[in-house]
């Protein structure tokens, strides 16, 4: 019996040291930083700011730059921050926003997916153009139509290259 609880006491004491193991290695336990944060929780506004215009624009460039692996990549990039945008904020002022990125900007993502798929410049060109007109049309609809997208005049990004990567240059070059 006292065996037993001597034994008892040890698991205890080594628990003891693992939980206080575990709170010393916890990250933001630390003094005055024990207050819990607030979760962020962006608005509809910083979501179009931050996943949506950004990749409006490098679309457009890659696009500009026929680079069309990275043009399928990023006009995938789009449509998907579209979708978790409608799942993030699922009404905004009592319209149903999965319901508006259907009817408004669905039919000319998928015109610019089938230009990308048909390496066609013009095809794209004109596509994204119709892209750029959903945006609007859709701020218009949700009583935003002083928020006007157009299609990016001066390239941005000074430090991804929206051409085709070195290595399949070189590749294409060295099949000449
Ligand atoms: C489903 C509807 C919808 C679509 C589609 C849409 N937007 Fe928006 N967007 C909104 C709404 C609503 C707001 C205003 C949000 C707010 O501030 O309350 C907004 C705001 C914005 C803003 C304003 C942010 C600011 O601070 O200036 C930008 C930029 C923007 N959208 C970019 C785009 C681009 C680019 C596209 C197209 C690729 C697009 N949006 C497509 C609904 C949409």
């Amino acid at each position: 019996m006292a065996c037993r609880r001597r034994r008892w006491d040890l698991w205890a004491g080594a628990a003891a040291v693992v939980a206080t193991v575990a709170v010393a290695a916890a990250p933001g336990t630390s003094g005055a930083q024990t207050a819990a944060q607030p979760d962020y929780h962006p608005s509809l506004g910083d979501l179009m700011t931050m996943a949506v215009q950004p990749r409006h624009i490098k679309l457009g460039q890659g696009g500009r730059a026929r680079n069309w692996a990275y043009a399928a990549y990023e006009a995938s990039e789009l449509r998907n921050a579209f979708n978790r945008i409608a799942r993030t904020i699922p009404t905004y002022r009592n319209s149903d926003l999965a319901a508006m990125v259907a009817s408004n900007i669905k039919s000319p993502l998928d015109d610019l997916d089938a230009a990308i798929k048909a390496r066609d410049g013009r095809r794209f060109d004109a596509a994204y153009v119709q892209v750029t007109h959903a945006c609007n049309a859709c701020h218009q609809g949700l009583g935003h139509p002083e928020v006007v997208i157009k299609v990016p005049e001066a390239a941005m990004y000074p430090d991804q290259s929206f051409g085709a990567p070195p290595t399949a240059t070189a590749r294409r070059a060295s099949r000449r």
